[in-house]
């Protein structure tokens, strides 16, 4: 690569941090310089476990000048102030998903980036993988006629069957539109565009969960979020999508996310994975498509290396802090359309995310 990678810090060594350290390693636009937390020993040990260079406190990695980037691994509740910690210290910033727990909260980071000069990014980045980049060149190549409507459907009966603390879900900040809404929300704009107007209803069919996973089993926690989500999306560029999001869901034979064309259907595969299957429905028959993208397996952090690239060519960044307050918007609108009874037109928008090229080398976005 031509230019100087971006050197990158990480804030928040939990579980998802291991895939991220090990792909920054194979993403040619980022150098993984330092790591930190609030728990120094989790620092330390996945700077030990990824030959990262330093391990220090947060506020140490901020003040180090040589750090360009801060990919932000905390918990939700903590994405808003790290994020503008990071700003306010002049870096780029790239969030793990929501981008923040409200409304105002994301808004806050987005404004503070584009007042600092510097790039906000933000997961997912599973739009960009193989399975959803060869969706988007069906649909763009005009496979299934002109996109007319679409279905994203996520349902699981709670994380308290196997999450060893699972209350965080049920508290405000939890819910499964904010956990997993991000993914279906993200790939459905990638797909079709940013949404215009927003309708929906939202319930909690349990007041109370109990857990019953090891180490809190027979433990009571009081619902306080929604955990059944319906929305109702019209896109700007049209067509018509249905969202739900839930954890009141027992079994469901649903699709994940279908595209529904004037001559075509689309199966798109898992939002929350990179890979496929991708399968079209033509003339009678669904068949499956070979992917035409690389990316297919766990690639968390291409969002992370598109930004980098994207701060040394001034091109734009696809996982951008633009799309992912929208995808905010609208999922907090589903909730605002049911509270007032009325459509809600989201306040913001956003560009669809330019597809990937063709042939990359691996390691590489452009
Ligand atoms: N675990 C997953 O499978 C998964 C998948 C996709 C996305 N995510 C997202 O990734 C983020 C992290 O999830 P996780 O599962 O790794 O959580 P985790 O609780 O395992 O790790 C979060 C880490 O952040 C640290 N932390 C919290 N507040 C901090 C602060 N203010 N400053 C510095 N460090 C702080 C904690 O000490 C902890 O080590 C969340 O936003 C989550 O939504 C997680």
């Amino acid at each position: 690569m031509a230019t100087e990678p971006v050197k990158l810090g990480i804030i928040g060594c939990g579980n998802i941090s291991g895939i991220y350290c090990q792909n920054a390693q194979k993403l040619e636009a980022l150098d993984l310089v330092a790591c930190s937390d609030l728990i120094m020993e989790r620092a330390e040990a996945k700077a030990q476990e990824f030959n990262i260079p330093k391990a220090v406190p947060p506020a140490e990695l901020l003040a180090d000048p040589d750090i360009e980037l801060v990919l932000n691994l905390t918990v939700p509740k903590a994405h808003e102030e790290v994020a503008l910690a990071a700003i306010e210290a002049g870096k780029s910033v790239y969030n793990e998903k929501p981008l923040a727990v409200t409304r105002e909260g994301g808004r806050r980071i987005l404004e503070a980036a584009k007042k600092k000069g510097v790039l906000l990014g933000c997961a997912p980045d599973t739009f960009m993988g193989a399975g959803i980049q060869t969706c988007r060149k069906l649909i763009d190549d005009g496979w299934i006629g002109k996109p007319i409507g679409a279905t994203a459907f996520f349902t699981c009966r709670g994380h308290e069957l196997w999450h060893p603390g699972p209350e965080f879900y049920y508290e405000v900040g939890g819910g499964p539109m904010l956990d997993m809404g991000p993914y279906y929300t993200t790939a459905l704009i990638a797909l079709m565009g940013p949404v215009r107007r927003v309708t929906g209803s939202t319930g909690a069919s349990f007041p109370q969960r109990t857990i019953t996973s090891q180490p809190k089993y027979g433990k009571v926690i009081d619902v306080e979020v929604a955990t059944h989500a319906v929305g109702v999306l019209d896109f700007a560029e049209g067509g018509i999508g249905v969202l739900m999001a839930t954890f009141d869901v027992w079994a469901a034979e649903l699709p994940r996310i279908e595209i529904y064309g004037t001559s075509g259907t689309l199966s798109v595969p898992d939002p929350n994975i990179f890979g496929g299957p991708v399968r079209i429905w033509l003339n009678g028959e669904w068949k499956e498509v070979p992917l035409t993208h690389g990316y297919a397996e766990n690639g968390r952090g291409l969002g992370v290396a598109d930004l980098a690239c994207a701060l040394r060519s001034g091109r734009q960044h696809r996982a951008s802090g633009d799309m992912a307050f929208h995808v905010l918007d609208v999922m907090e609108a589903v909730e605002d359309a049911c509270r007032e009874g009325e459509h809600v037109v989201p306040e913001s928008t956003c560009q669809k995310p330019a597809p990937l090229p063709l042939g990359l080398l691996p390691g590489r976005l452009d």
